[in-house]
């Protein structure tokens, strides 16, 4: 029996800002076209139940370097070099390593050389990131933190199953976080719920233990839908309220992009105007935790943000964790 515990809530305009935002997505782009070609679906379908047109999919690249490449746009944004940095938090659900740390092989490719630690909150990483630094900033403990998301779920959904592999897509965002007082309100919930989405890894046979069964990604899209919707507009609103700010102050919602009918249904709940809620799940697919801060970037780069603009962040995932926050640019 699932049951919500709220694991962080804090306030007081915490002490964070941020500075510095960078992407880096794979140069495959697999159409919705080019899957019909391999699964029986058609790009109607995932267009209609999924605003999903097309994904990028690593193909030649690795994710370290998507994830490197990233970091190294964040921090060129923010105006540091890598020797500035005092923490690297990599939000991460799965690579090629389980051993060392994702951050770790990143932050030798950057030549940080700073403490560095991998965050595995599926979907909703990103906000667990920026409560962890928030955290950090908050006790004094680093000066600039960089998180940075990548993501290839491309390597765990079972390429035959319709219902999933049209979902994901795979891609990398940094931001690079210091000391100021632009963090209004957090929240972080988790419930646990393995059944709806879970994957569980090949391990090596142990010779004195039964051999592990092994099933690719599994996910009940409905549950999952609903989780979502649930989950989102109450997580906003405790947010909102904690921070003491009204709808009509908020410039953006910037909502996990994991189908374009969860942010509708969400934004209709709120009774919210569409322009409010960026979108580029038609080109990236659901990115995991990567989804947020590529949209942030492409905002940030694309001058969309202007200094005072209020922002919303709401994610859900696996877990089932979710995170939200009020953030000001
Ligand atoms: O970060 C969190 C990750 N997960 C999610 O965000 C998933 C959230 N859930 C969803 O996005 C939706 O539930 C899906 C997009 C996964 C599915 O949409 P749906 O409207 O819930 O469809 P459904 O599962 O009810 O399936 C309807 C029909 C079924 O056929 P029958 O049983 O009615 O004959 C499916 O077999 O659509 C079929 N179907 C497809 N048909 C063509 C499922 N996938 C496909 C497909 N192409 N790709």
């Amino acid at each position: 029996m699932a049951s919500e515990r709220v694991l962080f809530l804090h306030s007081k305009n915490s002490f964070m800002k941020i500075i510095g935002t960078g992407s880096a997505l794979p140069s495959l782009a697999v159409t919705n076209d080019m899957l019909s070609e391999i699964l029986d679906t058609s790009h109607e379908w995932i267009a209609t139940r999924t605003g999903i047109s097309q994904r990028r999919i690593i193909s030649h690249e690795s994710l370290v370097e998507l994830g490197v490449s990233a970091c190294k746009k964040a921090l060129e944004n923010a105006k540091l070099e890598a020797k500035d940095i005092d923490f690297l938090i990599c939000s991460n659900t799965v690579n090629n390593y389980v051993t060392p740390a994702l951050s770790c092989i990143i932050q030798g490719e950057l030549g940080a050389n700073c403490p560095c630690i991998d965050l595995n909150s599926a979907c909703s990483g990103f906000v667990y990131a920026l409560d962890m630094a928030a955290a950090y900033l908050d006790a004094r403990k680093a000066k600039n933190i960089l998180i940075v998301c990548a993501e290839e779920p491309s390597k765990i959904v079972d390429w035959s199953a319709r219902d999933t592999s049209i979902l994901f897509g795979d891609g990398a965002a940094a931001t690079v976080v210091t000391q100021g007082k632009k963090l209004k309100s957090i929240h972080l919930s988790t419930t646990c719920a393995v059944e709806p989405l879970y994957y569980q890894r090949k391990l090596e046979f142990n010779p004195y233990n039964k051999k592990e069964e092994f099933k690719p990604l599994v996910m009940n899209g409905k549950d999952i839908y609903k989780m979502a919707v649930n989950a989102s507009v109450q997580d906003i609103s405790k947010v909102m309220k904690e921070a003491k700010v009204t709808q009509k102050e908020i410039s953006f919602y910037l909502l996990h992009q994991a189908n374009v009918r969860i942010m509708e249904t969400i934004r209709e709940y709120l009774g919210e105007k569409e322009e409010k809620f960026p979108k580029n799940i038609h080109k990236y697919g659901n990115t995991s935790s990567a989804t947020i801060p590529i949209l942030l970037d492409e905002m940030n780069r694309g001058g969309q943000l202007k200094d005072g603009d209020l922002l919303v962040m709401s994610a859900f995932g696996a877990g089932f964790s979710t995170g939200a926050c009020v953030l000001e640019w």
